[in-house]
C-alpha cells in the first residue's frame, strides 16, 4: 500500500518538474489575461485603422471588403460548381441547392493534390491546373454539356471590388505562385476557363475562406456573423456596419470584411510578444517579414515551432541527455498533426513516445512529459492569441449594434482546430472569459468553404436574374422622348377639342371656363373667409387682406378631417358635414356674427356660369357623394347653411384648386400664368385667349381655364403608354375609365401602382420570399408619401418640362400659402366688381 502511494507520488513530482523545467524555458510564450486584454485592445485599433480611407495603405490588417452583403436566407436554389483553393486540400465541387420548404444540400466533391511544381510556379501553369481539374470533375460526374455558375474560394488576401473580382494582394502559407500578385485572378481563371471548349461556366463569385465558412454556416444558423479559419493559415471575416467602411460607397446595410489577421504584427505591433523561436520562423519561410500573427498561430508553422523548441532544449541540455538526431535538425520534420497526436488525452504519452522515436531519438519519460508540455505551450498560445483577436471582433459586432449582451454565432473550420484535441474547448473557454458580455456559439463548419461559396455564388446569381426580370417588368414605365413628344402632342390636341366649340361637350380634357380674368393687382383688400376642399384635408380659413404700401395677407385656418364615409354618403351629408366645420371655426374665432364674403375652393370639375355659380361635373378622386353631380355647389352650400339656420355667410366664388393657386402665386409675381396641382389629383389651369374659347361669347382679353387635364386619355389615346399596373389601379378605383391620366401621376395613385408592382414582383418570386403578406393585399397601404421619402420628383419635373418645351423659359414657385388664399383674392376681386356693379 505504501509503496504504491511512494510510487504515484514518485511519477507526480517527477511530472511536476519537467513541467517547470518547460515553464521557465518557455516563459515568454505563456501569456496572461492582461497580456491577451492588451492583444485585443491591440487589435481593435488594427482594424479601425484598416477600414479608414487615409490609414488603411499603411494598415498591417487589411480589413478587405468583400462584397458579401448578407448571410443566406434560405431561398438559396439551384446546382452550382465550387472551387476551393488555398488550405490544405483543393477540392472541386458540385452542390445542389434546394428550397423545398426544408433547406437541403446536396454536395459532391473530390480532392486534387497541389504539388510544389504548382505551388511554387508561375500564374498560367497554376491556372490551368485548376481549369483542368474542374473539367476532369465535370467529365467524371458527366455534367460538361451544362452551363454551370461557379463559386472560386481563393483562401488568400484580395483587393475586391465587385463579389466576381479580386486582386491577389500577396501569396501567403506556402503558395508562391509567379506572375499572380497585383492581377485579378478571376480572369485568369477565366482565360484558362476558356482552353476547355466544352466546359461553360460563369464565375460569379470570388470568396476568401473564412467568407466560405461564415456563409456555410450562415445557412445553418442565421445567427453566424463572423467565419474564422485556424488551419493552415489563420484569418477571419465578420459582418461589418457599411457605414464604416470607407472604402466602399454607401451606408445602408452591413457587409462582409475579410480582415486578412494573419498580417497582424507585421508592422512591430506584436514585436514584444514574439520570441527567438518566432522570429527564427519566419526568416526560414516563403515570405518573411510577412504574416507574423499567422505564424505564432496556425497549422503551417506549430510543428515547426516545436521543432525548434526541442532542438534548442536539446542543444542546451535539457532534453534527450543533449543528443540530437538528424531527423530533429532537419525543417519540417515535426508537422501539426504529430503535435495533436503528442496532445491527445490518453495515447498522447505513448504517440510523443513513437514519434520521438520516429526522429531517431531515445526519449526518456521525463523527455516525454515535457516534450508533450512543450506543445501544450505552443498550442495553447495559440488559442490564446486567436481567442484574443476574435474578442476584439466581437466587441466591435457589439459595440456596432449598440448592445450591452451580444448573442452570435461563429463558423469556424480549419485543421488545426478540427483535429487538434484540446484546442476548441481552450480556445471557447478563453473567448468567453475574454468577453464575459458575448453569448457565443461556435459552429464548426462541416462541409468547408466550398459549400459557402456555392451559397454566395447562389445569391449573386439569384440577385443577377432577379435584376433582369425586375428590369423587364418595369421596363413598361420607361418613356423615351419620343413617348414623351407624343403624350405632348396628344396633349395639346385634346385641350384644343375641349376649347372648340363642336368637340367641347365631348372632350376628354373639359376646358371649363372658370370666370377668372386676370391675376391679383394688389389693389384687394379685406376681410375673407375661405373654404378648401378636395386635397388631402378640408380647411377653413380667415384672410386678411391689406393693400396699399403695407400690402400685406394674414391667414387664420383649421384643418377638418372629412370622414370616409361622409365622403363616400349622401351630398346633404357632405354639405351638412361642411357647414359643421364652419361653424366651429367662426366659434373658434369669434367672429359667428359676422356675414362674411366666402371663396369656395372646390378641387372638382365644375362647370361655371359665372364666378358664383358651378355644376358639379362628375366626382374624381377619393368623393363620390350622391346627389351631387349635375347640381350647383353653391347653392348646395347655401342650402346647408339654411338648414343649420345659425350663421350666414356670402359665397361670393367657388374655385379650382389650380386657380386658387395660380392666384396665390400671382399675388406675389405677376408673370404667373400657370396653376399646377401635383398632389391627391393633377390638374392644370392657365391663361387663355378669350377668341379661343369658343364656347364663350367675349372675344377680347383672356380668361382662366381649367383644364382638367386627369380626364386626358379617358378616351384610350395614351393606352399604348398604361402598364398593366395603370389598369389594374383603375379598375380598383372609385370611378373606373375615368382620369386616367391623373391615375399615371397623382398622389392618390402612386403609392396604389408600387403596391401592384410590388404584389406582382412577389408572385414572380423576386420579393419577400414569394410571401404576399396580408398587409400588402390592402388597397392604399403604400402611400404616395413613401416614394417621395425615397425619390424627389420636383427635379425630374422641371428638367422634362425643359426639355419638351424648349423655348419656355419656366419659373416654377411653391404656392406655399395653398389654394385658399388664392381664393379669397378672387373673392376680393369679384367682391368688388360686384361692388362697382351695384354701384
Ligand atoms: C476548409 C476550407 O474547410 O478549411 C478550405 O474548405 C480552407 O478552403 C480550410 O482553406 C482551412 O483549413 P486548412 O487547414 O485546410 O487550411
Ligand atoms: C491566410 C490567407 C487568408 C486565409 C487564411 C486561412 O491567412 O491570407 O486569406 O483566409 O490563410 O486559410
Ligand atoms: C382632380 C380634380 C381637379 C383638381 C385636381 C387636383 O383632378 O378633378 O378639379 O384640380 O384633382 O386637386
Amino acid at each position: 500500500m505504501f509503496a504504491v502511494h511512494l510510487l504515484a507520488f514518485y511519477f507526480t513530482k517527477l511530472k511536476e518538474d519537467q513541467i517547470k523545467k518547460v515553464d521557465r524555458f518557455l516563459y515568454h510564450m505563456h501569456l496572461s489575461d492582461d497580456v491577451l486584454l492588451d492583444v485585443m485592445t491591440r487589435f481593435q485599433a488594427e482594424m479601425v485603422k484598416g477600414l479608414e480611407r487615409d490609414a488603411h495603405p499603411t494598415a498591417a490588417v487589411k480589413m478587405l471588403p468583400t462584397f458579401v452583403r448578407s448571410i443566406p436566407d434560405g431561398s438559396e436554389k439551384g446546382d452550382f460548381l465550387a472551387l476551393d483553393l488555398g488550405g490544405s486540400k483543393f477540392r472541386v465541387l458540385k452542390v445542389k441547392v434546394s428550397e423545398d420548404g426544408k433547406q437541403n444540400v446536396q454536395m459532391e466533391s473530390q480532392f486534387y493534390p497541389t504539388p510544389k511544381e504548382i505551388t511554387l510556379g508561375n500564374g498560367t501553369e497554376l491556372f490551368d491546373y485548376v481549369a483542368d481539374c474542374l473539367a476532369d470533375f465535370m467529365e467524371t460526374k458527366n455534367i460538361k454539356h451544362k452551363k454551370f455558375p461557379l463559386g472560386f474560394t481563393f483562401s488568400f488576401p484580395c483587393i475586391q471590388t465587385k463579389l466576381e473580382e479580386g486582386v491577389l494582394l500577396s501569396w501567403t502559407k506556402y503558395f508562391k505562385v509567379r506572375g499572380v500578385q497585383e492581377t485579378d485572378v478571376t480572369s485568369s481563371l477565366r482565360h484558362a476557363l476558356r482552353k476547355h471548349k466544352d466546359v461553360d461556366v460563369d464565375v460569379l463569385a470570388l470568396v476568401n475562406d473564412t467568407v466560405g465558412t461564415m456563409m456555410t454556416c450562415g445557412y445553418d444558423d442565421q445567427r453566424c456573423e463572423v467565419g474564422v479559419i485556424i488551419g493552415t493559415g489563420t484569418n477571419a471575416c465578420y459582418m461589418e456596419e457599411m457605414s464604416n467602411i470607407d472604402l466602399v460607397e454607401g451606408d445602408e446595410g452591413r457587409m462582409c470584411i475579410n480582415t486578412e489577421w494573419g498580417a497582424f504584427g507585421d508592422d512591430g505591433s506584436l514585436d514584444d510578444l514574439r520570441t527567438e523561436f518566432d522570429r527564427e520562423i519566419d526568416l526560414g519561410s516563403i515570405n518573411p517579414g510577412k504574416q507574423l500573427f499567422e505564424k505564432m498561430i496556425s497549422g503551417l508553422y506549430l510543428g515547426e515551432l516545436v521543432r525548434l523548441i526541442l532542438l534548442k532544449m536539446a542543444k542546451k541540455g535539457l532534453l534527450f541527455n543533449g543528443k540530437i538526431s538528424a531527423a530533429l535538425r532537419t525543417k519540417d520534420k515535426i508537422e501539426t498533426k504529430h503535435v495533436a497526436a503528442m496532445e491527445k488525452h490518453k495515447e498522447g504519452l505513448q504517440n510523443t513516445k513513437e514519434i520521438l522515436m520516429e526522429l531517431g531519438l531515445t526519449p526518456s519519460e521525463e523527455d516525454c512529459i515535457a516534450v508533450q508540455h512543450v506543445c501544450t505551450i505552443v498550442s495553447f498560445r495559440s488559442a490564446n492569441l486567436c481567442a484574443a483577436a476574435l474578442a476584439a471582433i466581437l466587441t466591435r459586432l457589439r459595440e456596432n449594434k449598440k448592445l450591452i449582451r451580444l448573442r452570435t454565432t461563429v463558423g469556424i473550420d480549419g485543421t488545426l482546430y478540427k483535429t487538434h484535441p484540446q484546442y476548441p474547448k481552450r480556445l471557447h473557454k478563453v473567448v468567453r472569459r475574454l468577453v464575459p458580455n458575448c453569448d457565443v456559439r461556435f459552429l464548426l463548419s462541416e462541409s468547408g468553404s466550398g459549400k459557402g461559396a456555392a451559397m454566395v455564388t447562389a445569391v449573386a446569381c439569384r440577385l443577377v436574374s432577379q435584376r433582369k426580370q425586375i428590369d423587364e417588368i418595369l421596363a413598361s414605365f420607361e418613356l423615351s422622348k419620343e413617348n414623351l413628344i407624343e403624350v405632348k402632342n396628344k396633349m395639346r390636341g385634346e385641350l384644343e377639342y375641349g376649347l372648340k366649340k363642336e368637340t367641347h361637350a365631348t372632350a376628354t380634357v373639359k376646358m371649363l371656363p372658370t370666370y377668372v380674368c386676370g391675376t391679383p393687382d394688389g389693389t384687394e383688400k379685406g376681410k375673407f373667409l375661405a373654404l378648401d376642399l378636395g386635397g388631402t384635408n378640408f380647411r377653413v380659413l380667415l384672410v386678411k387682406i391689406r393693400s396699399g404700401r403695407r400690402k400685406s395677407v394674414r391667414m387664420y385656418n383649421k384643418i377638418f378631417a372629412i370622414p370616409l364615409e361622409i365622403m363616400q354618403g349622401t351630398g346633404e351629408e357632405l354639405f351638412d358635414h361642411i357647414v359643421q366645420c364652419i361653424a366651429e371655426f367662426l366659434e373658434y374665432m369669434g367672429i359667428k356674427g359676422a356675414r362674411l364674403p366666402l371663396g369656395f375652393t372646390f378641387s372638382f370639375p365644375c362647370r361655371q356660369a359665372s364666378i358664383d355659380k358651378g355644376a358639379l361635373v362628375e366626382w374624381t378622386k377619393g368623393f363620390k357623394a350622391t346627389d351631387c353631380e349635375g347640381e350647383d355647389v353653391v347653392d348646395m352650400l347655401r342650402e346647408a347653411i339654411k338648414r343649420r339656420n345659425e350663421f350666414d355667410l356670402d359665397i361670393v366664388a367657388v374655385v379650382n384648386d389650380t386657380v386658387g393657386t395660380m392666384m396665390t402665386c400671382g399675388y406675389e409675381d405677376p408673370n404667373c400664368e400657370i396653376g399646377f396641382i401635383a398632389g391627391t389629383g393633377s390638374n392644370v389651369c392657365y391663361m387663355e385667349e378669350m377668341k379661343n374659347i369658343e364656347i364663350m361669347e367675349v372675344t377680347e382679353g383672356k380668361m382662366c381655364i381649367n383644364t382638367e387635364w386627369g380626364g386626358f386619355g379617358d378616351n384610350g389615346c395614351i393606352d399604348s403608354i398604361r402598364t398593366k399596373y395603370d389598369k389594374e389601379v383603375d379598375e380598383g378605383s372609385l370611378n373606373p375609365g375615368k382620369q386616367r391620366y391623373e391615375k399615371m401621376t397623382s398622389g392618390m395613385y402612386l403609392g396604389e401602382i408600387v403596391r401592384q408592382i410590388l404584389i406582382d414582383l412577389t408572385k414572380h418570386g423576386l420579393l419577400f420570399r414569394g410571401q404576399i403578406s396580408e398587409s400588402l393585399r390592402t388597397r392604399g397601404i403604400f402611400e404616395t408619401k413613401f416614394l417621395s421619402h425615397i425619390e424627389s420628383f420636383s427635379g425630374i419635373l422641371r428638367e422634362t418640362v425643359k426639355e419638351m418645351a424648349p423655348q419656355c423659359d419656366v419659373t416654377f414657385m411653391l404656392s406655399e400659402d395653398g389654394s385658399g388664399k388664392g381664393a379669397a383674392l378672387i373673392t376680393a376681386v369679384a367682391k368688388r366688381l360686384h361692388n362697382v356693379g351695384e354701384n
